[in-house]
């Protein structure tokens, strides 16, 4: 069935997961970005709206990335067709929530469907990351978990190079995102160029912990390799407002863990249970009320699904 307007919906993501800096990513329920998109008679790709960005977003196709990510796949297969794109933002910008990420996918995801479903939804990831770059680099840690949903692990940035890892049962997250922009070129043109051997040694045990608590279930294992970041964390951490206060109060609330999201602000605890969830949002609120800082929380889990279709006709 041939479709001329397509919408879809993308999660949010946090990257990371503290040790596995660029190979790790897990996608968010209950928030995230929405694309629509028609075919139209002029060979041009436009943007013809986007909400919920406070009109920060580039409205140049040459420049925003879910019309990056759109071009690639036209580019891609050489159809010369023109789109408008329309993008409804869930997504807070520069805040650690894969926004960028999700407004890559969503695009991709959307003109996908419209052109009769060419790509399987992991190989829809070359393009996904077109977008993602054109902002960020080269990195697949929040494109893959937002298209695929799930726990990934992106040990390069080719298809072949991505694993859906187990969730474990009761993985519950609390979020707090205070209201202050970090920007993900500057938060990782801050990180050292080199490590030692040591440091190398003890990241790479950390991030196979990570994984293999993962595989296990076992929360209080995978908090501890979360932790155990002794290369970006340290570099970064200036950068997030009241990270050690929101981390005591996380702990002292129930939480098991607490890690950066991707380059931040959002500050991310691991929690074994939904109540506990809800209780460490609500102490992580609190202590950037103290100072006067606003902020968003909430508790949630992993989104299973990934990108959606939500509408085509
Ligand atoms: N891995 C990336 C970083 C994620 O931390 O810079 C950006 O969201």
């Amino acid at each position: 069935m041939a479709f001329t307007r397509a919408e879809a919906y993308a999660p949010a993501s946090v990257a990371n997961l503290g040790v596995g800096f660029d190979i790790l990513g897990m996608a968010l329920e209950g928030m995230g970005d929405r694309a629509i998109i028609e075919f139209h008679d002029s060979p041009k790709i436009v943007i013809a709206d986007i909400k919920g960005d406070g009109g920060k977003l580039p409205r140049d196709p040459a420049e925003n990335v879910a019309s990056v990510s759109a071009r690639a796949l036209l580019d891609h297969i050489g159809d010369k067709r023109g789109l408008t794109i329309k993008l409804i933002k869930g997504l807070p910008l520069a805040s650690g929530l894969g926004s960028s990420a999700a407004s890559s996918v969503v695009a991709a995801v959307a003109l996908n469907k419209l052109l009769g479903e060419p790509f399987s939804r992991p190989n829809l990831l070359p393009f996904c990351l077109e977008g993602e770059a054109l902002v960020s680099g080269y990195h697949a840690d929040n494109v893959a978990p937002s298209l695929l949903g799930g726990i990934v692990l992106v040990a390069g940035i080719t298809v072949d190079a991505i694993q859906s890892l187990p969730i474990p049962a009761d993985l519950h997250l609390a979020l707090v995102t205070p209201a202050v922009q970090v920007p993900t070129n500057g938060a990782r043109a801050i990180l050292p160029d080199k490590v030692s051997l040591r440091q190398m040694i003890h990241q790479t045990g950390a991030v196979a912990q990570l994984v293999d608590a993962i595989h296990r279930g076992d929360l209080e294992a995978l908090g501890a390799a979360m932790e155990n970041d002794q290369v970006v964390e340290p570099a970064r951490a200036h950068l997030m407002p009241m990270l050690a206060e929101a981390r005591i109060a996380a702990k002292r609330a129930g939480a098991i863990a607490l890690f950066i999201g991707g380059a931040g602000p959002t500050l991310c605890a691991l929690c074994d249970r939904k109540t506990v969830a809800e209780s460490v949002s609500v102490a992580m609120k609190s202590v950037y009320d103290a100072v006067g800082m606003p902020c968003d929380s909430l508790s949630t889990r992993v989104d299973r699904r990934g990108a959606l279709i939500t509408e085509a006709s």
